[in-house]
């Protein structure tokens, strides 16, 4: 039987369209370890779902010898469309390097603002996979116009649909700031990288001399900067990360996150626990141990694992419930709070507000980090904003201090005072307005100046202080903490009270919106 003609006409242009910039440019990507933008769709999403739009657009450029027919290619530079993970709708568009370095045209920004419109709509994620030269220089301000549009699509769906990106390539220019709207950020080691000037011109401006890895590579955003959240090992990975986050996040911002069902004993008891905290005050232990002993099946997907490390983020689950978790880790710098941890905080507190998603707190906090440095930064603005996301937050906001809960920090760790809706302290919990040696230099000054022996006073006035406030049953006399727990039954009680909030309605005055301190 022979194909009729219409139908063999289709079938020939959409195999064209899939060829994207041709065979040789498809093998040089190759050569340089990368995949294309359709095998990284066929990496991301469900095997078949994916439903292409757009595969006809092309660019409108006539210039510069874009008329030409070997520079009209169907789809121009993105692959757009939908389809699914792990069965759940999402919206995708994978930037395509073969055509014109997927560098960024009219028509292009059109294909991707098409998707983005729909997932606001009909409420799905938003990935968009990005390895791209930029602005189409060929086309100026059109293309200009085109990142304005992608980034006013990307403010409208921050908070409506969950959006992340996965920067595969190059990302430079003012390109950087559509993935910089989004939720989160995920780079691949040594091949990927994001600047808004690049090596030549920041040589030129300050004679400084980088390399395009330093000054924008994934761990550069990863560790430095914390510009992004994840960094993959490579291509294939960080599209199997995207894969795993998407199962702790909701569809959008009107639908509770997904419950896995858990052979993990909700009622487990775990006596680990109850010595995992040293008996000095000064000696480290790493929370995310605490965290993984409590969670379902130890399993814990960090966010940001390698910035401000002295703070742990991320999503877990408890009882087949997705939850986020923030954690001082006392690990690192005692887990003080800083500029980049507060700033790691708030974002995660609001993300998981804005979605849904209840936050357990781990507080073991000496402070806020002393120091000019951190002052003269902004420590007091940046600090706010941690303070302002957890006042702010409406979800199931539930904390367990372990250990240390001084000062300001005990407010800012969703204390009672601000909204905590169930605040537990292990008896290890220190809970006063500084740390004992602190307190006692100043409230004895005086004394321990004119002691015969200060060393001895000061020995005896700490262990003092110690026996009156570095405990939690203080702050239980008052109602501050609402009990206080064996940390081995940290799980049952935390899957207990999540049960017992998963009806939680809560609210903030009507506004057009709040103004955090940015
Ligand atoms: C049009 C582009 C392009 C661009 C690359 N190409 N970038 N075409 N506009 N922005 C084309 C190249 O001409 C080449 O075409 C093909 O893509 C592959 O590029 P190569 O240079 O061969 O690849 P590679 O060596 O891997 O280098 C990649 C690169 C480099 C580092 C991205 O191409 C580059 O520096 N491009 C320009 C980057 C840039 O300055 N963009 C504008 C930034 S300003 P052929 O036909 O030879 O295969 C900006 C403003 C945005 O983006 C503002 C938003 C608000």
């Amino acid at each position: 039987m022979t194909l009729d003609p219409k139908i063999e006409e289709l079938r020939a242009l959409k195999a064209k369209a899939r060829e994207g910039g041709g065979e040789a440019r498809i093998k040089r990507q190759h050569e340089k370890g990368k995949l294309t933008a359709r095998e990284r769709l066929d990496l991301l999403l469900d095997p078949g779902s994916f439903r292409e739009l757009d595969a006809f657009v092309i660019h409108r450029e006539r210039n510069f010898g874009m008329d030409r027919p070997e520079n009209q290619i169907l789809g121009d530079s993105v692959v757009t469309g939908w389809g699914t993970i792990h069965g759940r709708l999402v919206y995708v568009y994978s930037q395509d390097f073969t055509v014109f370095g997927g560098s960024l045209s009219e028509a292009h920004a059109e294909k991707i603002c098409k998707i983005m419109d729909m997932a606001i709509k009909t409420g799905a994620p938003v990935i968009g996979l990005n390895d791209s030269g930029g602005a189409r220089i060929q086309e100026g301000v059109a293309s200009l116009g085109g990142y304005a549009d992608i980034f006013l699509r990307n403010t409208l769906a921050s908070g409506v649909v969950p959006q992340i990106s996965a920067v595969m390539g190059p990302c430079a220019g003012g390109a950087v700031y559509s993935p910089a709207l989004t939720d989160f950020i995920f780079m691949v080691k040594n091949a990927s990288y994001m600047f808004v000037t690049g090596p030549d011109v920041v040589k030129a401006v300050t004679h400084e001399d980088v390399t395009f890895e330093e000054l924008g590579g994934a761990m550069t955003h990863n560790a430095i900067s914390g510009v992004s959240h994840v960094a993959a090992e490579s291509e294939a990975d960080c599209l199997y990360l995207i894969r795993e986050l998407l199962t702790y996040l909701p569809q959008n911002n009107m639908e509770d996150p997904p419950f896995e069902p858990t052979t993990d004993d909700p009622l487990r008891m775990e006596e680990a626990l109850n010595s995992i905290v040293p008996d000095s005050p000064n000696k480290p232990y790493d929370i995310k141990d605490v965290i993984r002993l409590i969670v379902d099946e130890g399993r814990f997907y960090e966010i940001h694992e390698h910035y401000a490390q002295n703070l742990v983020i991320g999503f877990a689950r408890l009882g087949g419930h997705s939850v986020g978790i923030v954690a001082n880790q006392p690990a690192v710098l005692a887990g003080v709070l800083d500029i980049d941890a507060s700033v790691k905080g708030a974002r995660f507190v609001r993300f998981c507000d804005a979605f849904n998603i209840p936050i357990i707190t781990f507080e073991d906090v000496p402070g806020f980090l002393p120091g000019v440095g951190q002052e003269h930064g902004g420590i007091i603005r940046h600090g706010a904003k941690l303070l302002f996301a957890y006042c702010e937050a409406t979800v199931p906001k539930i904390t367990v201090i372990t250990r240390k809960a001084y000062g300001g920090a005990y407010c800012v760790m969703n204390s009672k005072h601000i909204r905590g809706d169930l605040n537990l302290a292990w008896p290890t919990a220190e809970i006063a307005v500084m740390g004992p040696d602190g307190a006692v230099n100043i409230i004895h000054r005086r004394e321990l100046a004119e002691a015969e022996d200060p060393v001895a006073l000061k020995a005896k006035l700490v262990e003092e202080y110690r026996q009156r406030f570095a405990n939690p049953y203080v702050a239980a006399a008052r109602g501050y903490v609402d009990d206080v727990i064996e940390p081995a039954e940290t799980r049952p009680r935390l899957i207990n009270a999540l049960e017992v909030l998963r009806d939680k309605r809560d609210s903030n005055p009507p506004k057009k919106h709040s103004n955090m301190p940015l």
